[in-house]
């Protein structure tokens, strides 16, 4: 077998996992699900949850990659032994992999075209009907599969030419200036009447806001943020060298995450508020409401532009993520070359896209448990097969490899109460946490 691939330093790692977990669930789903469940409580639970649940399972995650120098499935076997009935997770990992990305290229898409409009300028033309354009995307099923096929392109593209060359590269290019447009909307929206209402909205939490329901999608946020519970963490983990510290790495990357959301809602919602328009529009926020009010505000074809690449770029960086953890398996499993299992991979996926694309339209109609293909892929990963992976890696490395790992884990230093904490997080804290999520997620699906 060839060498394995690694990242060529520690800030390509923490690029790369960045970059997986900056995605759209930062942008799209936790201003519009902040917007829904009245602000400051929703994010004061979220960031609890990141570090009570969130950070422990990713540090989980990057160990048992680290470790083991392995793909989803072949870690368990290395950490336990041949055959281990805990290879089940990686399995799992996998199926996850092509559900959640068939989808996410699906909305990877939409990004894409909404792009296209902004830099011709139809996002901020008077006269144009801005508001219809989701609508009007949902009709035209040669658009959605033509947009889905783009993205998907890029994905594999990327992931083809590779670790290092490919992933950590893009990662390079990509997040950096990710990080500078979203400075560029922030100052863009300091200047903002909605700014400070904006502000307040986010950080002054109202104890009564704070609901079991919005507990539970604050968890569920936290987990798919972080690309939590399906192996892409333990994948990027495999290429990282021995000796890097995980506990600092980890908790970079779990900050960027956080902040990266926690600046998107401040822009959305002070363009929200500077027009006077309702926090709690759902999902459309990004594809319906802002773009109105780029319309409305001076310069708003360049803010326009820079976001939307913003969310191209979050998107496409968590796409690779993906992407990798089945090329990674296929790879060192059936010694296929990459470019070719990037492809075939990447194609099995996409056929499943097209599948969730059409639900909107040619399919409308075709149901699976009262779920159109789109909202099943969704909820099957999100509430289903994430929460379970995720109760199996925090168990496998809290209770399985045990005090030992956690031991190696901070290379035996570190202060003794971060490490015991992390044992406790690990065994008991996030298990119950995401076995609570499971088996609501479970009663929801068939709701
Ligand atoms: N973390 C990504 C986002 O927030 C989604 C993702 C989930 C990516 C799981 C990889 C694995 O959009």
């Amino acid at each position: 077998m060839a060498a394995r691939a690694h990242w060529t330093s520690r800030l390509g790692f923490i690029l790369a996992a960045a970059g997986s977990a900056v995605g759209l669930g930062n942008i799209w789903k936790f201003p519009y699900m902040t917007g829904e469940n009245g602000g400051g409580a929703f994010v004061l639970v979220y960031l609890l949850c990141v570090l009570g649940v969130g950070l422990p399972i990713l540090i989980a995650e990057v160990y048992i990659g680290r470790e083991s120098q392995r793909n989803v499935v072949q870690a368990f076997e290395a950490l336990d032994r041949p055959r281990s009935p805990w290879m089940v997770t990686g399995w799992l990992g996998l199926v996850t992999a092509f559900l959640i990305l068939s989808f996410y290229s699906v909305v990877g898409g939409w990004v894409l075209h909404f792009l296209s409009k902004a830099l011709l300028g139809q996002l901020t033309s008077r006269d144009a009907a801005v508001g219809g354009y989701l609508e009007q995307l949902f009709h035209s099923p040669g658009a959605m599969v033509f947009w889905h096929t783009a993205f998907m392109a890029l994905t594999v593209v990327i992931v083809a030419r590779g670790v290092a060359g490919g992933i950590e590269r893009a990662n390079r290019i990509m997040m950096p200036a990710l990080f500078l447009l979203l400075l560029f909307l922030v100052v863009r929206a300091f200047g903002m009447p909605g700014f400070a209402p904006a502000v307040t909205f986010l950080f002054s939490p109202r104890l009564e806001d704070l609901t079991w329901s919005a507990g539970l999608q604050a968890a569920g946020q936290a987990f798919f943020s972080l690309s939590l519970g399906m192996g892409a963490m333990i994948t990027y983990g495999s290429y990282l060298k021995q000796g890097e510290s995980i506990p600092r790495i980890t908790a970079v990357v779990a900050v960027m995450d956080t902040v990266v959301s926690l600046l998107a809602g401040v822009v959305v919602f002070s363009v929200v508020f500077t027009f006077g328009q309702e926090p709690a529009a759902g999902p459309t926020l990004m594809f319906v409401n802002l773009p109105l009010l780029f319309q409305q505000m001076t310069g708003g074809y360049l803010v326009a532009v820079a976001f939307f690449l913003l969310i191209a770029f979050a998107a496409l960086t968590s796409a690779i993520s993906l992407l990798e953890v089945v090329v990674a398996y296929a790879d060192e499993v059936h010694g296929w070359p990459r470019p070719r299992t990037a492809l075939l991979m990447g194609a099995a996926i996409y056929a499943l896209g097209v599948l969730a694309a059409l639900s909107f339209n040619v399919l409308g109609d075709v149901k699976v448990a009262g779920h159109n293909f789109f909202d099943l892929f969704d909820d099957v990963s999100s509430n289903l097969t994430l929460p379970l992976g995720g109760v199996l890696i925090a168990v496998f490395y809290g209770w399985v490899l045990g005090r030992d790992a956690v031991l190696r884990t901070f290379d035996g230093r570190g202060p003794r109460v971060l490490r015991e904490g992390l044992l406790w997080a690990v065994r008991v804290l996030a298990p119950a946490a995401v076995a609570y999520l499971l088996v609501k997620g479970l009663a929801g699906l068939w709701a």
